[in-house]
């Protein structure tokens, strides 16, 4: 009888965050062996035990910054580590161009001790958290990979910046194996409602804030700006299931370990939705009313975007298959029973 082959390891960045969390479950289901490494800045060590909950299978958790290069070389000569998955960062638009020098520090800083680990270590297949905001100002939608590159704040360069880093890398040793994800809009949660996304403080981004003015802690939602030039005059956003985000990950390693390469994809559902749309999904969902107010266009916001996604779904065969309203009802699931979960 033949011994079953070893699951690969991999090295998860910021794993107890938001997409990260996510992703570690649908790659345990998968079959891969994880080690998250995460600073716990914007997130906490319970999501771990959370993880382990919701697959039934433990892995391996250690409290550390990506910029730490010691620690980096640890965990390579310690572990059989086949590839990274790169989540940790910091992620707040507003917040990057009050304290741009903790983002250049964080996100591509840490990036470039992690690359220069890995390169070390030999392991040279990494997938990357980019976002949709490299492309910034919208000179054709949807938006395809080929459309200009010119992020509108220093989060959005950070992405860029990294992204540039590592197709300068893959060019320079074509061994590497790249994965440049841009994701659009995240939302939903966990089906088990065990794990989900729990800003700290006031939620910047609309999913959370409509949880929150569903359960009653915030009292309405300000609806920036109803003067777009958009079908109800809202902001129009390609939302994606965190779940379908995930498992677009997944695929984009699967692909890797298969194809050496430089991909660079979108992931985004390819549909557009406004905020009175999701205002009214997440009242069906809730089966509660959302107070909301009409409020003046937040800076810096733009009136729409939305994916192209044909791309990953050529080379992965993966496509979104949430819709808006499980986007909602999973959200809404974790916003009422996480606090439970303990
Ligand atoms: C923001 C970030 C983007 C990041 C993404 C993560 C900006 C400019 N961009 O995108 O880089 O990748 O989050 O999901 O911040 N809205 C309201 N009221 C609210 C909150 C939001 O009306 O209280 C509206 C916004 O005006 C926008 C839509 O809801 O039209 C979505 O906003 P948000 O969730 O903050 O995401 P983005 O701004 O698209």
């Amino acid at each position: 009888m033949s011994a079953r082959p070893e699951p690969a390891t991999l090295l998860i960045t910021g794993g107890a965050g938001y997409i990260g969390a996510h992703t570690c479950v649908a790659l345990q289901r998968a079959g891969y062996r994880l080690v998250v490494l995460d600073n716990f800045c914007n997130s906490s060590p319970q999501t771990l035990a959370r993880i382990e909950r919701i697959t039934g299978q433990p892995l391996e958790g250690v409290q550390g910054d990506v910029r730490d290069r010691a620690l980096l070389d640890r965990l390579f000569q310690s572990q059989a580590i086949q590839g990274v998955l790169h989540f940790a960062g910091l992620k707040a638009v507003g917040e990057s161009s009050e304290k741009p020098l903790e983002y250049y520090s964080n996100n591509v800083a840490g990036s470039l001790v992690l690359m220069q680990a890995m390169q070390a270590a030999g392991v040279k297949t990494l997938v990357f958290s980019s976002s949709a905001t490299v492309y910034g100002t919208p000179q054709f939608l949807p938006y395809t990979e080929a459309h200009p590159l010119a992020p509108v704040n220093p989060y959005g360069r950070t992405k860029l910046m990294v992204e540039d880093m590592l197709r300068d890398l893959h060019q320079s040793d074509a061994d590497w194996r790249v994965g440049i994800l841009r994701y659009f809009n995240p939302v939903g949660a966990d089906a088990s409602g065990l794990i989900g996304e729990d800003p700290r403080g006031i939620p910047n981004n609309l999913m959370p804030f409509i949880a929150q003015v569903a359960t009653g802690r915030r009292e309405f939602l300000n609806v920036w700006g109803n003067d777009y030039d958009t079908p109800d005059g809202t902001g129009v956003r390609d939302y994606i299931h965190v779940t379908d985000l995930a498992a677009g990950h997944v695929s984009a390693l699967q692909h890797l370990e298969k194809t050496p390469g430089c991909l660079t994809l979108n992931l985004g559902s390819g549909q557009g939705h406004s905020v009175l749309e999701m205002v009214r999904a997440f009242e069906q969902a809730s089966g509660r009313t959302i107070a909301h107010r009409f409020a003046p266009r937040r800076a810096g916001d733009l009136p729409a975007f939305w994916a192209n996604a044909d791309e990953a779904r050529r080379i992965l065969g993966w496509e979104a298959r949430c819709s808006l309203l499980q986007m909602c009802e999973d959200t809404w699931r974790f916003q009422t029973q996480s606090a439970e979960a303990g």
